[in-house]
């Protein structure tokens, strides 16, 4: 389902929404918030709410996307960076084990990735995603001509990835690599918000909106699961 919002704050709100009955429902609820930009807005929403006393996080769960491989939150840029400075750390009473995070610089990455895993097994799956949609569809680390039948692993970056990386960071970095949830994992989510704001992102969804599922897009993978709603502001949905 796509929804179209007036701006990337409405959207913000209505991804909120979704999180704040979630927790009403199942306090314990398993969280999953991509890094990037896309959700920096919805960060803020839930922040301020927390602190309003709206939504209590003490009691939920919270696990990483995909994060840059040799990169940890000292790096400006890397997804653990952004969701414990602007997310995590900013909220009252969130257990720090209730948290776990792709460590981008563990030696054993196989590991790592089995350690992940096992977090969301134990937890029954995740019950809420919220993702941002790469130039190239790409959806955490999952990039185009990713195996749609795996969970966490290490992927190869996508040239198109390489090239717009640098907007995360205040320094050249010669990645090469990324950790990332697999499609397996994300499309068992019990609810799936595909988000997407700012005129950058119309055509990467105008293709997501019109093509059929394609591992071309992994985006479009996620109309394959009955609970993926997809979130567009009014620029990121100008084509569809
Ligand atoms: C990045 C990250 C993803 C993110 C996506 C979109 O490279 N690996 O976690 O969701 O691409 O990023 P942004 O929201 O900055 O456009």
């Amino acid at each position: 389902m796509l929804k179209k919002f007036q701006n990337d704050e409405t959207l913000a709100e209505a991804v909120s929404d979704q999180i704040e009955s979630l927790l009403q429902k199942k306090p314990d609820a398993l969280i999953c918030i991509a890094g990037g930009e896309t959700p920096l807005k919805t960060m803020a929403e839930l922040v301020r709410r927390n602190k309003k006393g709206k939504i209590d996080f003490s009691k939920a769960y919270f696990v990483g996307l995909d994060e840059w491989v040799g990169l940890g939150r000292e790096t400006k840029g890397s997804c653990r960076q952004t969701l414990y400075d602007y997310f995590y750390d900013q909220l009252d009473n969130v257990q720090p084990d209730h948290i776990c995070f792709f460590d981008g610089k563990a030696s054993d990455l196989d590991t790592e990735c089995k350690r992940i895993d096992t977090f969301i097994e134990e937890r029954g799956g995740i019950d809420f995603i919220l993702l941002g949609v790469g130039m190239n569809g790409h959806i955490g680390f999952n990039e185009p001509g990713v195996p749609v039948d795996v969970n966490a692993h290490v992927v190869d970056l996508d040239d198109v990835t390489k090239k717009v990386m640098s907007k995360y960071f205040d320094q050249d970095l010669p990645l090469t690599n990324g950790i990332s949830l697999g499609m397996k994992q994300i499309e068992q989510a019990k609810e799936i918000v595909v988000a997407a704001t700012g005129a950058k992102k119309a055509e990467i969804i105008e293709r997501t909106i019109q093509s059929e599922p394609t591992t071309e897009i992994p985006a479009t993978l996620l109309k394959n699961a009955p609970n993926t709603q997809f979130f567009v502001d009014q620029e990121a949905g100008a084509r569809v």
